[in-house]
């Protein structure tokens, strides 16, 4: 069997979130996070899990990364909880909070893993947000300061820094549909939360260039491909609108200094304010941008709704869905990766996320024999070897995730770990995905 070589250099890993895998929610001094408040009131989240445990990697680190030596990887995604660092969100430091990642990337570094951090996955302090959190322009800031602490301590070891992962969830989950923390029903705080991001994200480029750190910044978007799902001129245009919103929105303004326009227009009163000087500050150019690949979409038209657009995720021919019921399309991948290249000057990428929840039945040895993920994983990366072969600057790819985790306001339920976690004793078992894995990364290639 021939193998599919990836380019020289090109960089293999996991990613995790600090929230979904940390736990310790007030220890060491740690403030309380949107996502802490969230999850401690009633019917937020699936059968009332919390993350105040979690896989308890603020416990287990130095055993976590000792693991991902082992199955070889090359680098680690992981963020950083911003109230850990500072538990009122600006002013007095947590030396503690900072003394863990501080172990954490010393950790990572002698175990030859390429450090990735993010700034932001989600945990906004509540303290922030109860002078109104990213609605508030002063969340830009705010953000910002705290970036520079965490740039002073850590800013001579890590390779790759992300500023925000997944602003489109933040903004429309967590403040339109009020289904992810903070849990606000709110469109026109919901496009104010992103261009405050965006902004935040900018302040935070312009700093970090400043200060002269090492590593590169970008990033991390969750982009996926969308589909119109039949020819009609209604489903056409709904399509559009879909795409705008989730892609354009936010790839325009960090490489072209604008939104799209006829979005804006839609949207009317909803459209968020912007400020003299914002765009420019915002389209800094960035080192690299994280892309999260989970789904392509078929989009038609609704009746319902401020887009007027349904979405539903599809499977490519011969492919189920996910636990999640999540359409699975590699093919989606490469258009994605591809279309970047095409409208967006081919920037440095990674694949910052891209996995499955599946059912996992352990053995007696608590052993996963999860080929469904193997089968997921290969053709992904396929996807994306055919993305570089057509000429797309992917540099390397995180799968979601080491282990399973807190998966938001699905609690535990879902699975996307290649480590299993045993949630009695919070044991990590390999799965069979975490061995083939650790074979993909030995000879930078896939099988044919
Ligand atoms: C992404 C999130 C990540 C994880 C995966 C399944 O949207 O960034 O934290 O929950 O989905």
């Amino acid at each position: 069997m021939s193998i599919l070589q990836f380019p020289e250099g090109f960089l293999w890993g996991v990613a995790t979130s600090a929230y979904q895998i940390e736990g310790a929610w007030n220890e060491d001094g740690k403030g309380e996070s949107i996502w802490d408040r969230f999850v401690h009131r009633p019917y937020n989240v699936l059968n009332g899990d919390t993350g105040d445990i979690a896989c308890d990697h603020y416990h287990r680190m130095p055993e976590d990364v000792a693991l991902m030596k082992e199955l070889g990887m090359e680098t680690y995604r992981f963020s950083i909880a911003w109230p850990r660092v500072l538990p009122q969100g600006r002013g007095a430091v947590n030396g503690k909070g900072l003394d863990f990642y501080d172990h954490l990337v010393d950790n990572l570094l002698a175990a030859g893993i390429v450090p990735n951090a993010t700034l932001n996955h989600w945990d906004y302090p509540q303290a922030l947000q109860e002078l109104g959190g990213w609605p508030n322009r002063d969340s830009a800031d705010w953000f910002a300061d705290y970036a520079r602490v965490v740039f002073d301590r850590l800013g001579d070891r890590v390779a790759f820094w992300a500023t925000h992962n997944e602003p489109w969830v933040i903004a429309f989950i967590g403040y339109a549909w009020g289904a992810l923390a903070p849990g606000i029903c709110d469109y026109s705080q919901a496009y104010q939360t992103i261009h405050h991001l965006l902004l935040a994200h900018g302040k935070t480029v312009q700093l970090f260039r400043q200060g002269g750190y090492k590593g590169q910044i970008g990033i991390v978007l969750n982009l996926g491909h969308f589909e119109p799902a039949s020819d009609s001129d209604a489903d056409r245009a709904a399509c559009q609108r879909a795409y705008e919103e989730n892609v354009a929105l936010f790839m325009d303004p960090l490489f072209k200094g604008c939104y799209p326009q006829t979005l804006l227009d839609w949207i009317g009163p909803h459209a968020p304010h912007v400020q003299s000087g914002d765009m420019a500050v915002i389209s800094q150019p960035i080192d690299f941008l994280g892309v999260n690949y989970y789904t392509t979409n078929a989009i038609s038209f609704s009746p319902r709704g401020l887009l007027k657009a349904d979405s539903a995720t599809i499977s490519a021919p011969g492919w189920g869905r996910t636990e999640m019921d999540w359409g699975i399309n590699p093919p989606g991948l490469a258009a994605l990766l591809l279309h970047i290249k095409e409208k967006y000057g081919n920037p440095e990428m990674y694949v910052t996320e891209n996995g499955c929840a599946l059912k996992d039945t352990p053995d007696e040895h608590g052993f996963v024999a999860d080929w469904g993920r193997v089968n997921f994983l290969r053709d992904h990366f396929r996807a994306a070897h055919e993305a570089i072969q057509a000429g797309a600057n992917l540099r390397g790819y995180y799968i979601w995730s080491l282990m399973d985790n807190f998966e938001w306001a699905m609690g535990f339920g879902p699975r996307f770990g290649i480590l299993r976690v045993n949630c009695d004793t919070g044991a990590r078992i390999p799965k069979q995905s975490a061995r083939w894995y650790s074979q993909v990364i030995a000879q930078n290639g896939v099988n044919e």
